[in-house]
């Protein structure tokens, strides 16, 4: 049986520090500032706008939510980023993903002061990811992962990542961070995805596998080594009409029976959910640092 990876234990021992350094910045009057703007009502997207916005209240950091209804149009939502830009009770900016239809992205994105994008999405940060800038952002589900298995003591250096998914928010900038050339990382990396070939033989062949592809209890037992280090990035809503809700919470991975053959192994929830918001929280600090 795996051990379980506790992500909500290891981003308490996050925030332990990010109070400290918090509590000195404010004995110098200065205050991380954080907006997230959420367009429409997606109820997932509000679901996580709603615990950014109760961890920046809880750290003491200063916290704007703007809600855009889903009418709003490009040249709007760049005014309310271009405002953000030039606040400098603002250090972090994240604009929660994805938005309605009309709206580009990705011009969202590059509108955005590279200095104040928490989420590491601006291409200044991408590039400065893959040269190995630190003062860089780098996304936060990437992050956080890097930082669980550095603090469960699980050995990156050498050890064979095999990512499924190469998404701009997880797959391609976790690929990138682990295999940069330092202590915490240097992984041998491959990233796989839905036109790879005979999935099972590179996911057998990982000591570390890390699922971000969306899709409920994709991962079995059979795509997995015994002893293999499992992660979980995938948080699915599947209806569920015995819970209150009538929804509940599955990852990519089929738990159940993939955690009998790890040696350990992240819970959905619970694991690394709580890790993207603690590095959220480190990035707008990082960025108020920064500014200083
Ligand atoms: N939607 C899902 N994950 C994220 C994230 O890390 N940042 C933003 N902006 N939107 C998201």
């Amino acid at each position: 049986m795996a051990r379980l990876i506790e992500g909500r234990a290891i981003a308490e021992k996050v925030y332990l520090d990010l109070r400290q350094e918090i509590a000195e910045m404010k004995s110098k009057s200065v205050t991380p500032g954080l907006a997230v703007v959420l367009v429409g009502d997606n109820p997932a997207s509000r679901a996580y706008v709603r615990s950014k916005d109760k961890m920046c209240r809880d750290l003491g950091l200063h916290s704007v939510k703007l809600e855009l209804p889903s009418s709003t149009t490009q040249m709007e939502l760049l005014v309310r980023v271009e405002e953000l830009n030039r606040d400098p009770t603002i250090h972090g900016i994240l604009v929660q993903s994805p938005p309605p239809k009309q709206i580009d992205e990705a011009a969202i994105v590059r509108a955005l002061d590279p200095r104040k994008d928490v989420d590491g999405f601006h291409p200044e940060n991408v590039a400065k990811l893959v040269i190995g800038d630190p003062s860089g952002f780098v996304p936060c589900t990437p992050l956080g992962i890097q930082c669980l298995l550095i603090e469960s003591k699980i050995d990156i250096s050498g050890a064979h990542v095999v990512i499924l998914g190469r998404s701009m928010i997880v797959g391609k900038p976790l690929a990138l961070l682990l295999m940069q050339k330092n202590k915490d990382a240097n992984a041998t990396v491959t990233v796989v995805h839905s036109q790879s070939g005979d999935l099972e033989k590179i996911t057998r062949s990982a000591d570390i596998v890390i699922a971000a592809i969306g899709q409920p209890n994709f991962v079995k037992a059979e795509h997995v080594r015994d002893g293999a280090v499992v992660i979980d990035v995938g948080i699915n809503r599947v209806e569920d009409a015995a819970s209150e809700r009538g929804y509940r919470l599955v990852g990519d991975v089929a738990f159940h029976e993939v955690s009998k053959k790890a040696s350990a192994i992240t819970p959905v929830p619970g694991g690394v959910g709580p890790m993207t918001i603690a590095m959220l929280m480190s990035n707008t600090v990082k960025a108020c640092r920064q500014s200083l």
